[in-house]
């Protein structure tokens, strides 16, 4: 699940199929700028991959069932992992733009989950639970693989808690400060009910965050989503290293 200005990693895939998603039934689009929207079959390092080329947010007015769509059909589709990336503002003082972070847990502060009339049938190898178990929803094991990738390539791989919020608006600094004594590190608009969706359905999960800006309050500029793009796609050589990195460690 490719975030902002992250997409174009898809385009790197061997033996491409690309299936834009207004072809795919019940498949919400993004409007936003910086996401596109295919989902991009191939291989990477040997491994079969689909990529989600852009992602729908709640900000949007999407349904929490809208915004997970494609992250269950993907694991309908056979994956068995979901590693999921977006940008993030970095609350934690010593993390720098262009950082990447692993994130090994999350707050979820968007006021919903997947919640609705429960159905267990939803492709998994075994019944869908409704009150799925998030005790270690970021798999240790993967953060590990992602740790030693980063490594090998020479840097420093942070780690930390993403705390997810509903957005559109950036945060406020009293905000941050409520973030920071809730023990997040990064804040950003997606990625945690994607990552409940995951979990229902068994996948194990790696989740990789951009530090794009510094979080409200804590730097001198002000937050647009024009430099949030760029610093994610000054950031994308690193970031596609990272998961040509992992991908062989996965495999
Ligand atoms: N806040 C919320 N979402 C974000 C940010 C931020 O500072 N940066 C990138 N996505």
């Amino acid at each position: 699940m490719l975030g902002s200005g992250l997409g174009s990693y898809a385009d790197t895939l061997e033996d491409r199929v690309v299936v834009p998603y207004p072809e795919i039934p019940h498949m919400a689009g993004s409007a936003i700028e910086g996401h596109a929207g295919n989902l991009v079959f191939g291989r990477a390092e040997g491994v079969p991959v689909v990529a989600m080329q852009g992602r729908v947010h709640l900000y949007e007015g999407h349904s929490p069932a809208d915004v997970v769509f494609g992250v269950r059909l993907m694991i309908r589709c056979g994956a068995q992992v979901l590693i999921v990336t977006n940008a993030a503002g970095g609350i934690n003082e010593d993390f720098v733009v262009g950082d990447l972070m692993a994130i090994e847990d999350h707050v979820n502060l968007t006021g919903t989950s997947l919640g609705g009339r429960h159905e267990p049938d939803l492709g998994g190898t075994t019944p869908a639970p409704q009150f799925v178990d998030m005790t270690a929803a970021y798999d240790p094991q993967l953060r590990e693989i992602a740790r030693e990738g980063a490594h090998a390539l020479g840097f420093n791989l942070r780690e930390g808690v993403y705390a997810g919020m509903r957005g559109p608006a950036y945060e406020t600094p009293a905000e941050i400060r409520m973030l920071r004594s809730l023990g997040a590190h990064a804040v950003g608009m997606s990625t945690v009910l994607e990552v409940t969706a995951a979990r229902q359905l068994g996948a194990r999960v790696l989740g990789i965050s951009c530090i794009t800006n510094k979080a409200a309050g804590l730097g001198t500029e002000e937050l647009s989503h024009q430099d949030v793009k760029h610093a994610a796609a000054k950031a994308h050589d690193r970031f596609c290293s990272l998961l040509g990195a992992v991908l062989r460690r996965i495999e």
